[in-house]
């Protein structure tokens, strides 16, 4: 029998990324958005990769109403839970906001969960959850200790989950910690489409290219790092995608609860990533050094050990293709997003 997945936040950027790669593989997705961080054009978009569109509710995880037709009408096995709000700054100004959304959000669509005896929840974590490391390098049993709001509404999910575990032994979760999502679909057709200014490097960088903005600002060059710039672990977003199928096929095989990081475990730093992107595009990217900016760590990478073992997954784009599929989407999307 074919097994139903709700994604939830289906139609931003990694749950739509999400929803091809399950509906190319036989599964049934039934997708709940709010419009709040997307659009519904992006529909177009996973259906000329897929042939398909998959049901869509427009309504937001804390309507239990609405909730309660999605459960009694789509006999729903496992959900995969994106719907969350994402930007660091804008959770500092409105912690109410991002706690209701995130927070709030999770439990109403938890206690549907509950109700509806759903088998498997996926739940979206962040790199982000960890405290400093003077290593740059994360095992999943490290110290947690998130410094802004946002990273505090995503830790209080995790030990919301680790509680529901408790009284229902049955029910299989997996809490995925992302580094840095970048790239885009190959095809073109779906991607990353941040409103107004990124705030993130890559759509940053991929704007300069553009000649939409004039210059990229690299925040600090005088990090304990080879070139000074800040290392991270940047990730295609279709091999995190593949990371979430190899998470629900370990719980079909075992109700666990289990916490993995997902990401390559290669760090790049600004630099590194800004010579790629100017060499795949064949475009400058003009740059100025700016001050730090506040609340950036130096370096933070995965170490991906136990996603190998555990979910027998690891991620496969190399920094080159990331970059070209970001550079392909960056050219396309004026013409997909209406
Ligand atoms: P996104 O903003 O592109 O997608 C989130 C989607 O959820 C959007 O389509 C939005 O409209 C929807 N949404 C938000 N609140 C909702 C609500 N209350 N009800 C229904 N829908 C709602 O973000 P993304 O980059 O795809 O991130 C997906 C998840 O992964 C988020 O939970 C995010 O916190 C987490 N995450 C993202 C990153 C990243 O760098 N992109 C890193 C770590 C974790
Ligand atoms: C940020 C968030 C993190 C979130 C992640 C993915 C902060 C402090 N952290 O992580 O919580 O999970 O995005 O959405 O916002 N950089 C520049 N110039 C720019 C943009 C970035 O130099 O215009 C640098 C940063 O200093 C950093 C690197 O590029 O060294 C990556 O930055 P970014 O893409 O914003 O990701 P994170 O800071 O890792």
């Amino acid at each position: 029998m074919t097994s139903t997945i709700l994604v939830t936040g289906g139609l931003g950027y990694i749950g739509s990324h999400t929803a091809v790669e399950l509906m190319e593989r036989g599964f049934d997705v039934v997708i709940l958005d709010n419009l709040s961080n997307s659009s519904e054009s992006v529909l177009g978009g996973i259906e000329k990769i897929t042939g398909k569109k998959p049901k869509t509710y427009i309504g937001d995880i804390r309507d239990r109403e609405m909730l309660q037709t999605i459960f009694k009408t789509d006999h729903i096995d496992s959900v995969m839970h994106f719907a969350g709000l994402k930007a660091v700054g804008e959770g500092e100004e409105k912690p109410l906001l991002y706690l209701d959304n995130n927070v709030t959000g999770s439990i109403t669509l938890f206690d549907a969960i509950m109700k509806a005896e759903v088998k498997r929840v996926i739940f979206s974590s962040s790199a982000t959850v960890y405290g400093e490391s003077d290593t740059f390098k994360y095992t999943e049993d490290m110290p947690l200790n998130p410094i802004n709001v946002y990273g505090k509404t995503k830790l209080k999910v995790e030990e919301i989950l680790r509680e529901l575990k408790k009284t229902n032994p049955t029910l299989g979760i997996a809490i995925l910690r992302y580094f840095n999502p970048v790239g885009a679909h190959p095809s073109g057709y779906i991607g990353e489409n941040p409103k107004g200014t990124p705030n993130n490097l890559m759509p940053y960088i991929a704007d300069v290219a553009m000649g939409i903005r004039e210059k990229l600002f690299i925040f600090g060059d005088d990090y304990p790092t080879p070139d000074g710039t800040g290392l991270r672990d940047y990730i295609h977003v279709k091999d995190l995608a593949l990371g979430h199928i190899a998470a629900l096929n370990k719980l079909e095989a075992h109700t666990d609860l289990i916490t993995v990081n997902l990401g390559t475990g290669k760090p790049f730093s600004v630099l590194d990533l800004t010579q790629v992107f100017e060499v795949v595009s064949g475009k400058k990217i003009p740059y100025e050094v700016v001050s730090r900016r506040k609340g950036d760590v130096a370096g933070c990478f995965a170490d991906p050990t136990l996603a190998k073992e555990l979910l027998r997954w690891e991620a496969l784009s190399d920094i080159n293709a990331m970059c070209k599929d970001i550079w392909r989407w960056q050219q396309n999307k004026i013409n997909i997003i209406r």
